[in-house]
């Protein structure tokens, strides 16, 4: 009987991680907040946030999704009353985009290899999900490492998650995120995610895999009592 069921309990776990029923997972739900792209996880050409807007923030005129919109502005307000001051760069981004500054690095880099490290290829940026952000301070609008040691970068790390951001490609995770750090680079997740994955300092790949195995530790749970 409580083999029965634990058999049962961990079938549905399993068919729920892997099989069709993968569009349930909030990492899969691409209008969603924690949808994952990557190298491994890419999203289509034709795709293009529904509720894509212009954010009313200081710097280059960018848009992102609505709900990634409204945190941004938010977090803006909070830095400038902080005086913190931050300028946007590069927010939502088409396929083509993409596709052009991809190309652009490979040529500047002289590899693809070069490239990859700092530049999504087209249909694996979150930038073409409209829920990423490139940050700078209002005296450069260069994306450096350097944005890590100013005010500006150290105050987004320290905040970024009270509105709903992570800094999604992080020092010591290179070989995880397959990208250089990008203190500059900030992804809207969600409120509850983001004060989540930032409490475990790690890569948003890395605290999905956590998740699945917490569920996994659930199920078995659920199953033995
Ligand atoms: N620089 C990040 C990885 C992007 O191109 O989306
Ligand atoms: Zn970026």
């Amino acid at each position: 009987m409580v083999l029965g069921k634990m058999l049962s309990v961990v079938l549905t776990g399993a068919a729920l991680l892997s099989g069709s029923k993968n569009a349930a997972l909030p990492e899969k739900n691409i209008n969603g907040d924690i949808f994952l792209v990557n190298r491994q996880h890419v999203i289509s050409e034709q795709y293009v946030p529904d509720s894509l807007r212009k954010t009313q923030v200081h710097g280059m005129s960018q848009s992102m999704r609505e709900d990634a919109a409204a945190a941004l502005e938010e977090l803006f307000q909070a830095a400038q009353s902080e005086g913190v001051k931050l300028s946007s760069v590069s927010g939502y981004r088409s396929y083509s985009k993409q596709s052009l500054i991809y190309s652009r690095k490979v040529g500047r880099t002289g590899s693809e290899a070069e490239a990859d490290k700092l530049v999504a290829r087209p249909g694996t940026s979150e930038h073409q999900l409209g829920l990423a952000m490139d940050l700078a301070t209002r005296d450069s609008s260069t994306l450096s490492e350097r944005f890590a040691s100013t005010a500006e970068g150290q105050w987004v790390y320290a905040n970024c998650q009270r509105f709903g951001f992570i800094v999604r490609y992080l020092k010591g995770y290179e070989d995880v995120t397959g990208y250089s750090y990008e203190p500059w680079h900030i992804r809207y997740v969600g409120r509850e995610n983001a004060e989540a994955i930032a409490a475990s300092g790690l890569p948003l790949e890395t605290y999905l895999s956590g998740w699945k195995l917490e569920l996994y530790d659930y199920l078995i749970h659920q199953a033995m009592n």
